[in-house]
């Protein structure tokens, strides 16, 4: 049992006209390796290897503990008036709830711990103060204010995100609906201890490669909010906005049918600068003749609008992929190749229209079966194998 309670200190100090500047940018940039060295390297004997990626809450880095390659993330401790909110809390009672109990599905922590007074220093600063949304910023410029950081240290190493093989999974029917399984297995797990992910996305899943085959791990476990604290922004926000909302379930499932929709359409609007034409797309959609269908596929549950538009959106990719391409202004010709043939399209619309459902236990099993009557298919194609060992016979 780890005992984080006698580690947890309460702040108090005010954080209002916090002149959250550039400066910090600038003296994360001058930090020498060294600096950064040390402040790993002293809090708990790891070696730092390097940087592996920082979003807007702290930074992840690789190290070797005893020749062990290790996850280390470094963050700064929040002010929180209860300490169940805490971020650092959370992510412990995570561990000691869902992640050790199930190792080949999540990280576990090794070590963790508090540094008082760090020094670490934010990166992306700019680009997080640049954001429009005033709640985010605000909790941005007050943690970043915080005296000290606090450190997860995480095994296993992985070998890879699904961003890097999206395309292979994407375009071959077993890894596919092996993908969706292990996932929807996953967040079931978290979903009957009461947790939700809350950030399932291409960079948060991650895999370990064993024969050809890939063993599936949700990361990043920074969002994760549980019924008896739900108190993340993401979770006030979208529940002010729509009564019907259940955080433990609608996203992790609309996260994971996202991965599974070809969007690199938006990789491709981005590359070549495209003018999304958004707009014009809810406009031309609700006059459309698809829009009766698309709106067949809507969870009954679900009323807020915003929300809505994001699942027609998402419908209408599933099921539509070449009159989406066209809504959004691009014609078919020039992004052809970003198009592709969507693998089990009824299935996932099966999913968004029962994502907010209680009974969530009819779309794990409609995946179950569906991935059972995969294997059985290709297991039928592939020729049978032949004895020729026919001493037993004898
Ligand atoms: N166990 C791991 N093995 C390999 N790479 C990892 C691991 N955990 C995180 N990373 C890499 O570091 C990045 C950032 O880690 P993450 O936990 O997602 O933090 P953030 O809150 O910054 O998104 C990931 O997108 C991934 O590329
Ligand atoms: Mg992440």
């Amino acid at each position: 049992m780890i005992n984080y309670k006698h580690k947890y200190i309460k702040y108090k100090q005010k954080y209002l006209n916090y002149g959250c500047d550039d400066n910090m940018n600038t003296k994360f940039k001058n930090k020498s390796r060294n600096d950064i060295d040390l402040m790993i390297g002293g809090t708990m004997n790891v070696n730092l290897i390097k940087e592996l990626g920082s979003g807007g809450n702290g930074t992840a880095y690789l190290v070797v503990r005893n020749g062990e390659k290790l996850v280390y993330k470094l963050e700064r401790l929040d002010e929180y008036t209860e300490p169940l909110t805490s971020e650092y809390y959370r992510q412990i009672d995570f561990d000691e709830k869902i992640a050790r109990e199930n190792k080949d599905k999540f990280m576990i922590l090794k070590a963790h711990g508090m540094i008082l007074d760090c020094d670490y220093v934010q990166p992306n600063t700019g680009k997080m103060l640049a954001k429009k949304d005033e709640v985010r910023k605000e909790r941005f410029i007050r943690k970043n204010k915080q005296p000290h950081c606090y450190f997860l240290l995480y095994s296993p190493y992985l070998d890879g995100r699904f961003r890097d093989i999206k395309r292979e999974i994407q375009n071959n029917e077993i890894l596919m609906i092996d993908f969706i399984y292990q996932i929807i297995t996953s967040i079931d797990i978290m979903r009957n201890k009461g947790f939700s992910q809350n950030d399932i996305a291409y960079d948060n899943i991650m895999y370990k490669e064993i024969n050809n085959t890939y063993e599936w791990y949700i990361i990043d476990y920074g969002n994760i909010t549980n019924v008896k604290y739900p108190d993340s922004l993401l979770d006030k926000e979208k529940m002010k906005n729509d009564p019907t909302y259940k955080k433990t379930l609608i996203t992790d499932i609309i996260g994971l049918i996202k991965l599974c929709v070809d969007e690199s359409i938006y990789d491709f609007i981005k590359e070549h600068k495209i003018e999304r034409k958004d707009n014009l797309f809810q406009e031309k959609f609700k006059e459309s003749e698809i829009y009766k269908d698309i709106a067949q596929f809507m969870p009954e549950s679900i009323t807020d609008e915003k929300r809505i538009g994001m699942l027609e959106r998402l419908a209408t990719m599933i099921k539509y992929p070449v009159k989406y391409v066209n809504y959004i202004g691009i014609s078919k010709e020039i992004c052809d190749e970003y198009v592709n043939k969507q693998l089990f399209a009824d299935l996932l619309l099966e999913c968004l229209k029962h994502c907010n459902d209680d009974n969530y236990g009819y779309i794990i099993n409609k995946i179950k079966m569906t991935r059972d009557g995969v294997i059985a298919k290709n297991k039928k194609n592939m020729p049978s194998p032949i004895d020729t060992d026919t001493s037993s016979a004898l």
